[in-house]
């Protein structure tokens, strides 16, 4: 796997709006990105051994990751792996919890991502939320230093500095977008569902079976039959290569891509 493969096209800034378009041309859902947690080292070796682009998509947010145990166990990893793997080999995303919004504040914490990770660069930062609301944990009672738009200034800082590569935004409106939950995960979190609302899609599940394919295969094809950038999670080493094939899969028709766009989720 060469750097190469790694096709970040262009990063447009308009308006104070930054659009991340990662090119859609192959493998993106090879990119995978576990919330990793204390699964990392399996996840990381699995990874590895699926062939697929060391892609690890991590935030400062302890409600819903752990950067601390992807930076040792990336830090390790290389370390014992250092004729296989290298740095320019990995692409390392973090994001900016929203309770650090403010030029100093973001600064310093993409310093510590820097250190936690033991690198000289970060591939990509985006600022995770464009503001620090009370449905988020760690900001109740959090007044942040200032807003996104001082935030963004910092990352502008850093990527001339070129300490990271490339800068954006998350959960923000009108720009390209990298979907979450696309194998429905987050659903398994929210109430009052409850469960996963995509795998257990009947719509989904009989195109799959007709295909042959996977209820997650199917849907990981549609978004990018759709041109939707897409992460699928995964901490087992079966689904992580499944996955990470799927691009090789026979494409979906455009009935069964009509079917499930017409899915009102
Ligand atoms: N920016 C944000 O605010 C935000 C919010 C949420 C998530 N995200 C990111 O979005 C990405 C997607 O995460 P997500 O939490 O939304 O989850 P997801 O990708 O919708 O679903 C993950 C679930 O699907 C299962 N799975 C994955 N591949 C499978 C396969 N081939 N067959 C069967 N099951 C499979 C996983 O189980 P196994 O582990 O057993 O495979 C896991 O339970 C991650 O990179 C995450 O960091 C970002």
């Amino acid at each position: 796997m060469t750097s190469a493969k790694w096709t970040l096209a262009t990063l447009l800034v308009a308006a104070q709006l930054a659009t991340l378009r990662v090119s859609l041309a192959e493998n993106v859902v090879g990119r995978l990105a576990p919330d990793l947690g204390d699964e990392a080292d399996e996840a990381v070796a699995a990874r590895h051994g699926a062939g697929s682009d060391e892609y690890f998509d991590g935030a400062e947010a302890t409600e819903w990751y752990d950067d601390e145990a992807l930076g040792r166990t990336i830090v390790a990893y290389l370390q014992e792996n250092p004729t296989r793997l290298g740095r320019e080999e990995l692409f390392l995303t973090s994001k900016v919890h929203p309770k650090n919004l403010g030029h100093e504040r973001t600064l310093a914490a993409v310093k510590k991502m820097l250190e936690r990770f033991q690198t000289e660069y970060l591939d990509l930062v985006l600022l995770h939320y464009p503001r620090c609301g009370d449905w988020i944990p760690d900001c109740q009672g959090v007044s942040p230093e200032g807003d996104w738009l001082d935030s963004y200034a910092a990352l502008e800082d850093l990527y001339n500095a070129g300490q990271i590569r490339a800068i954006g935004l998350s959960n923000q409106h009108k720009i390209a977008y990298t979907s979450y939950s696309t194998l429905g995960g987050q659903w398994e979190h929210r109430a009052p569902y409850r469960r996963n609302l995509v795998s257990s899609n009947d719509v989904i599940g009989e195109i799959a079976a007709q295909t042959g394919k996977s209820v997650q295969a199917v849907t990981l094809l549609w978004a990018l039959q759709r041109d939707v950038i897409v992460i699928p999670r995964s901490t087992s080493p079966e689904h992580i290569r499944a996955n990470a094939a799927v691009s090789e899969e026979s494409f979906l028709s455009e009935a069964d891509l009509a079917q499930i766009d017409a899915l009102a989720m």
